[in-house]
């Protein structure tokens, strides 16, 4: 996206909030953010404890706040007691919010279904007592690998409700991908659906998980709890599998929320890193909900009445934050949905907007930057055929977002009056760290501006020094927070190198680069520095793919795989592939490539399928016999090279590689 990088080189446009927004928000401009901000710097303890009993109800109050003597192993709240699915639901009874809707769900196919907090928190009950009845107790692991539906929701919560820590697997992913999760985590039960409907079309899930279990090494597994999506029958195995309705059957609705202390684990969520398998980020409970509940606030200033929707899939992190637990936390209306933003055509997003009066719309660039391109080529699906004059602010998150889509979105969806939260957080945040205020930061396209008040981000060289603004670096954050990942689920070591490497002295490493601008020290993301490829806002390791590929042998030698940038997936995967035989052209080439592409959708997932796949007799080494991955980038871009290649052992292959198509 180098054209991009330069358009945000020279964004001098500034958006300050509107004055009214200002005047109602929560946190009112730059005074009031710069306050919070001193606080923190002032008393650092003492700010965290105020917000965690402010924003969070306890069963036993904590009396420490932050335990730093087991570094990087951080403690909040420690000797506190709660529960995260209470906080969610309970806490509204007997509030006004109890008979609000807390999901209005849309159906695939547009049929909706609307739960009020009161019934959800008796279904969550519900099927908490379901999950205890079939032995699931506190600290077991749970598998969640269902549709964008209530029961998805439902599923997560129940979890945290007895206190079992959920694990959920993005629907798209493989059976492979899912097998190796339920060994990693030990997990004791998986949670699914038979089937799952995307775009009009009946997706298997049930089919999937036995595939998966199948595989091996998944003894621990003693139930499966089946989700009846559609009327299509899928396999029961007698004994381990179950439908929700068998499970469900003369449970009470009422369940005592389990107290767990503050650092339990809540959940689990794997997530790809450069090297290896991908990593267990594992969530604590206390500090966790602190942040779902406080960003709302203070990110989406959200109010009574706001209808928020965030279009995330439960399956990532932003699904989990802004979906699972925030909305519920903050007592705010929000729309869940099943489907895909092209169907039944794109304008999807648009009409249910109108349609639920959406007021809080939060997704991510790459979903915007397809729907400006469907909206160019037709008319009929242009946002400005519906009425989005409900909407008050916008949201985005999962990548960086190009001055001209975020200019889109301003005029097209927002009418030019709603502030755009470009929100940067991770998987390992739990949240957002780094976000414009709507009603206080001044926007400039392309930014996301500030750290949240607390979040003591900074930009550091290779030593771990500050680097001043102007100079581009490692985007790093100098304290602890209450929402950070805790440890890499059984590998403390891997969670230490990752991303408290020694170098750095105790800084938390987020493996992007980032530069603050000159005037203002608003950050800017300039993408990850480390072998992590982001891919419509999926992130995905390029070792991963390789390993993916390289399993195939019968067919590939060797592979290596780069990202390219993609004015519409933001990135694209590209795989250099040498075969056991000779290097193949033509119709060959281009069938070897499918057949490729397809094992890789099986052995992760079709989000992982390479877009270009090029064939050499051998890939760029240096003598010492490593690959040379620059060259392989510059290839992939279509540059020309321009580095040195003289200690490549064989430097034809340059040729060769940047033919081949
Ligand atoms: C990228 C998603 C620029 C970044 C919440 C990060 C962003 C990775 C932004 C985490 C943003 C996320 N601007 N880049 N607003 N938000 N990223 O774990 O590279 O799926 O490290 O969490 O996405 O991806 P993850």
């Amino acid at each position: 996206m180098s054209s991009n990088i330069e358009s945000v080189l020279v964004e001098n446009r500034v958006f300050p909030p509107p004055e009214a927004v200002v005047k109602a928000a929560r946190i009112s401009g730059m005074a009031g953010y710069e306050a919070l901000c001193r606080e923190a710097e002032q008393d650092f303890e003492g700010f965290w404890a105020r917000l965690a009993r402010e924003n969070v109800v306890w069963n036993k109050p904590f009396s420490r706040v932050l335990d730093e003597s087991n570094a990087p192993f951080y403690k909040w709240f420690d000797d506190g007691e709660l529960n995260a699915s209470a906080n969610c639901l309970d806490k509204h009874m007997g509030t006004p919010t109890e008979n609000k809707a807390a999901i209005v769900f849309e159906a695939d196919d547009g049929k909706v279904t609307t739960v009020t907090f009161k019934e959800l928190l008796a279904r969550v009950s519900q099927f908490a007592n379901a999950l205890k009845a079939q032995g699931i107790k506190k600290g077991d692991r749970v598998i969640v690998y269902m549709p964008m539906t209530i029961e998805g929701v439902i599923a997560m919560q129940a979890c945290a409700r007895i206190g079992a820590t959920h694990s959920v697997v993005f629907g798209g992913f493989s059976a492979k991908a899912l097998n190796e999760r339920i060994i990693d985590a030990g997990a004791v039960a998986v949670i699914t659906a038979n089937f799952q409907m995307r775009g009009g079309k009946e997706l298997p899930l049930k089919s999937i998980v036995d595939e998966g279990i199948a595989m091996g090494g998944c003894e621990c597994i003693k139930s499966v709890l089946v989700f009846q999506r559609t009327a299509t029958p899928c396999n029961m195995v007698a004994g381990r599998d179950k439908t929700f309705d068998e499970v469900l059957q003369g449970q009470s609705t009422t369940c005592a929320p389990e107290p767990v202390g503050a650092e339990h684990p809540l959940f689990i969520l794997y997530t790809s890193g450069s090297t290896g398998k991908p990593k267990g980020v594992q969530h604590a409970t206390g500090g966790y909900l602190l942040w779902a509940n406080l960003t709302m606030q203070w990110t989406f200033d959200v109010k009574p009445s706001d209808v928020f929707w965030c279009t995330a899939d439960i399956g990532w992190i932003t699904g989990h934050t802004y979906v699972a637990y925030g909305p519920l936390a903050a007592g705010v209306t929000q729309v869940v949905f099943e489907g895909i933003p092209t169907y039944p055509n794109a304008g999807r997003f648009w009409q249910m907007i109108e349609k639920h009066k959406v007021t809080i719309f939060y997704t991510a660039p790459t979903a915007i930057r397809s729907l400006i391109k469907a909206a160019d080529s037709d008319e009929k699906v242009h946002p400005k055929n519906w009425d989005l004059s409900s909407l008050r602010i916008l949201g985005s998150v999962g990548e960086p977002i190009n001055p001209e889509a975020w200019m889109w979105y301003h005029r097209h969806v927002g009418g030019e009056r709603c502030p755009i939260v470009d929100t940067f957080w991770q998987t390992e945040t739990g949240g957002h760290m780094i976000t414009p205020l709507p009603g206080a930061t001044p926007l400039v396209p392309g930014s996301c501006t500030l750290p949240l008040p607390g979040i003591m981000a900074a930009i550091v060289d290779e030593a771990g020094h500050d680097v001043p603004n102007g100079a581009g670096g490692i985007l790093v954050v100098k304290r602890p927070w209450p929402s950070m990942i805790r440890t890499i689920w059984n590998d403390p070591e891997r969670f230490k190198k990752s991303y408290f490497p020694e170098e750095l002295k105790g800084l938390y490493l987020a493996g992007d680069g980032a530069v603050r601008s000159a005037d203002r020290g608003y950050f800017r993301i300039t993408g990850r520095i480390d072998d992590v490829l982001n891919v419509s806002g999926h992130r995905m390791g390029t070792m991963e793919i390789e390993s993916a590929l390289v399993a195939k042998t019968d067919l590939v030698a060797e592979a290596a795989v780069v990202g390219r940038p993609d004015d519409l997936t933001g990135e694209a995967i590209c795989a250099f592939v040498v075969l056991k035989r000779p290097r193949p052209t033509g119709e060959e080439a281009k069938q070897i490539a499918n057949e490729l592409r397809n094992w890789v959708a099986k052995e992760i997932g079709p989000i992982a399928k390479p877009k270009d796949i090029r064939f050499g007799d051998n890939l760029p080494k240096t003598r010492s016999g490593k690959i040379m991955r620059r060259l392989l980038r510059s290839i992939a871009k279509g540059e020309a090279i321009t580095q040195d290649t003289s200690t490549l052992e064989n430097p034809a292959i340059l040729e060769q590689l940047a033919q081949t198509n």
